[in-house]
Formats: structure tokens, sequence, C-alpha cells
């Protein structure tokens, strides 16, 4: 399979290098150490267009293909994968699922401000008791008069605190089960709609998590996202599609981690010559080559079966999975390959070795994606 980029998917992928590098380094250690949201810098990615990459440019998206997405994702997750969930959440879950299934006063109300940045979105699916089995929905929203009764809470939600703008995944009918749900757009600041506090995580600390509570908040009916029961098979559409840009951030932080212990080799001598020339490093650094161009093959067909409008949900697993895997693999090697160095905080690192362990996690386990891919090659 060929991967020859064209000149504007060059420019997009060396853009994102230079931005991470100019924008996001300076800083990237202090906020991953302070928690700290990198509010300035994706402001400057939502004014450099990088917040709604694919999102139709009737509505100030980019209406770039998924690889163009992919190849910033990449790049921004080789410094700071901080800044980059929130980029693939609100490029891949909210403004995709607005733009896909939204309705045209959605998309002028709610998809022009996340595109811009002037807002950013959150995309609540997770509870308490419903990570991985998605459809065990316990809140509800209960239609009355002319809107829906919102009512439960969700948890480990991305952009939690720093979103104006989150789409609610909640049951309608309990009954129908998966077919009862349904997918709101909910605005901060409506009433009844609590932010819990900030948790407190092993890796991608600049960004914000958090839980939500729902209490009798009202949501108009014209913030249903498509027909009644459609809420499930919109949250799955979603995150298909999200799970190609959780790839490429595991990607990205494994080809990061890569680059910097590739270089350190070089310079840093032991024995009477640089590392390199040690076995022991050289064929570390053999194995973490080539499990990073493995993922990114994988990584980068998942993209173009999604932008040739072919079933991606077998592809964009399978690159989650493994990119997710080499992702933990190769930051561990990075960390054994700067030695003492490689433990404390200025060699940047460590920082990636923690951040690559969540690729594994969010937008569904390992264990999920292994679920996704048996199922297509069993035929089920
Ligand atoms: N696309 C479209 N429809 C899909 C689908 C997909 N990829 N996967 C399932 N569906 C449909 C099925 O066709 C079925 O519809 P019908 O009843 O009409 O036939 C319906 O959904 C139910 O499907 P299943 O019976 O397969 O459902 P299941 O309960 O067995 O679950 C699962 C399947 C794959 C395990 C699913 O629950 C899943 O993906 N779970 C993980 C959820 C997840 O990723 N959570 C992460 C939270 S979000 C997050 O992390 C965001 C963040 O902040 C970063």
């Amino acid at each position: 399979m060929e991967f020859n980029l064209t000149d504007e998917q060059q420019l997009i992928k060396q853009t994102a290098a230079e931005f991470a590098k100019n924008d996001l380094l300076p800083g990237v250690i202090e906020r991953d150490e302070k928690q700290q949201f990198p509010t300035e810098q994706i402001a400057s990615m939502g004014a450099l267009g990088f917040l709604g990459m694919m999102a139709n440019p009737a509505y100030g998206g980019g209406g770039m293909d998924t690889l163009s997405y992919v190849l910033a994702m990449e790049e921004i997750s080789k410094i700071d994968a901080s800044a980059s969930v929130v980029m693939s959440v609100n490029n891949s879950l909210v403004c995709w699922g607005i733009d896909a299934y939204g309705t045209e006063a959605q998309k002028q109300k709610y998809l022009t401000q996340l595109t811009s940045g002037a807002q950013i979105g959150a995309f609540c699916l997770s509870e308490p008791e419903a990570g991985s089995d998605a459809t065990s929905q316990k809140t509800t929203a209960i239609e009355k008069d002319d809107y829906y009764l919102l009512n439960g809470t969700k948890n480990w939600i991305t952009n939690g605190g720093s979103a104006g703008i989150y789409l609610v995944i909640a049951q309608t009918h309990p009954e129908k089960r998966h077919k009862g749900i349904n997918a709101f757009i909910v605005e901060k600041g409506w009433e009844g709609f609590q932010i819990g506090p900030k948790e407190n995580k092993l890796g991608i600390r600049g960004s914000d998590t958090h839980s939500l509570q729902f209490n009798d908040v009202k949501v108009p009916k014209e913030n249903r996202i498509g027909e009644d029961g459609f809420g499930f098979k919109f949250a799955m559409k979603t995150l298909t599609g999200g799970r190609i840009g959780i790839a490429a951030q595991a990607l990205g932080i494994a080809a990061g981690a890569y680059e910097m212990a590739l270089a350190y080799s070089k310079e840093r001598k032991a024995f009477g010559t640089e590392i390199c020339n040690h076995q022991a490093i050289a064929f570390k650094l053999a194995d973490m080559h080539t499990k990073i161009e493995a993922a990114r093959m994988l990584v980068y067909r998942a993209a173009k079966d999604k932008d040739e409008n072919k079933d991606y949900t077998l592809s964009g697993a399978m690159a989650k999975l493994y990119a997710s895997q080499v992702a933990m693999e190769v930051t561990v090697e990075a960390v054994q390959i700067f030695g003492g160095n490689g433990y404390v905080k200025d060699y940047h690192v460590e920082r990636l070795m923690r951040d690559a362990k969540i690729t594994q996690i969010y937008e569904g386990t390992s264990e999920i994606q292994k679920i996704v891919i048996s199922r297509a090659i069993l035929d089920r």
C-alpha cells in the first residue's frame, strides 16, 4: 500500500511539527507537573485550523481528509499528548458527530464554534458503571413537553472542565436497552449541570478530565441528535472514527520517544564510545523503528479506508490496538536508553511513557478493540 503524501499533506505535517516545536514544547514539562490546561496553545490551534480539520468548510471546518488529520495528530503528539487529546476529541468525536448527524441549526449554532476553537467539545459516554459496557447507561433523558429532563453522572470526561459544548449519551427508553438511547448537545452553564473535581492522572496531565453531574437539566428537543433511539449507534459510529485519532496519538507518542532516544544515543558516551555503537542499544533502536513503521502503516491505512468511504471499523480497531501497544513498548525502551536521565522529568521520555498508557484505555480499551476485531474476522 502506497502512502505518497500530497504537497498539501506534507505542508500540514510540517506546519503541525513546527507548531509543536515552537508553541507546545516550551512549558510542556511544567504544564504536566502542574496539571495545567494549554489554554493559549489550544486557542492557537483553533486559529491554525487544527480543531476542525475534517469538518465541512461551510461551518468553518478545514474540509481535509483523515490522513491529513492523522499526520497533524502524529506530529503534535510527538511533543504534547495532552494538547493532542483535546484536538482529537474535538475533531473526531464532537465536530465529526455534529457534522455527520446534526441538523442544519445544530451545525450553525455549535459546529461553527467548535471548528474555530471558540468553544471546545467533550464527548460524554462513560459512567461509573458503564465504561466498556456502553449499553448499560444509567443517565436518563426523559421526554417532557418541548424538552428532555437529563439526570445522571458521567465519568472520566476529557475536556470536562474546559469544554463549552458537550455531547451527552443518555437512556430515554430503558426498556429498549441500546435502542432507547439518545445523544444530546448540552451547553456548559445550563441549570443543574455541575462539573466535578479534576482527576489527578498518571499521564496526559495537561488535559482536564472530570466527572459531570446532571440534575434535572432541561435539554431542548432540538438538541437531540438524529432520530429517537439513534444515540447508541451515534456513539459507536463516532468512536469508530475517534479510534483512528487515538491510534495517531499513540503513533506520535512512540515516534517522539524514539526520535529523542535515537538522538540521545548518538551523543551519550559509555565505555569509550557513543552508546548507539553498542549492539545492546542499536538492537533496541532497530526494534523500535520497525514497530513504529508497522504501526504507521496500520494507522494510515485506517485513515485511507475512511477517506475512501470503505468500512473502517476493523482497520481502525487494529490501528488503535497495535499503535497503543507500540506506544507502551517504545516509550519504555526509550526510558531505558536514556538510563538515569530517562527517569527524570527534564528529558521528556518519562512523560511520554506515562502518556502512552492512556491510549490503551480510552475510546475503547485494548480488550474492546480485540472484541471489535475478532467479531469482524469471525463475521459475527
Ligand atoms: N458502528 C455502528 N453501529 C454499531 C457499531 C459500530 N462500530 N458497533 C455496534 N453497533 C451497533 C450494532 O449494529 C447494534 O445495532 P442493532 O441492535 O441495530 O443491530 C448495536 O450497536 C449494539 O451492538 P452490540 O450488540 O455489538 O453491542 P455490545 O453491547 O456487544 O457492545 C462494544 C459492543 C464494541 C463492546 C461497544 O459497547 C463498545 O465499543 N464499547 C466501548 C465503549 C468505549 O469506547 N468507551 C470509551 C468512552 S469514550 C472516550 O473515551 C472519549 C474520551 O473522553 C477520550
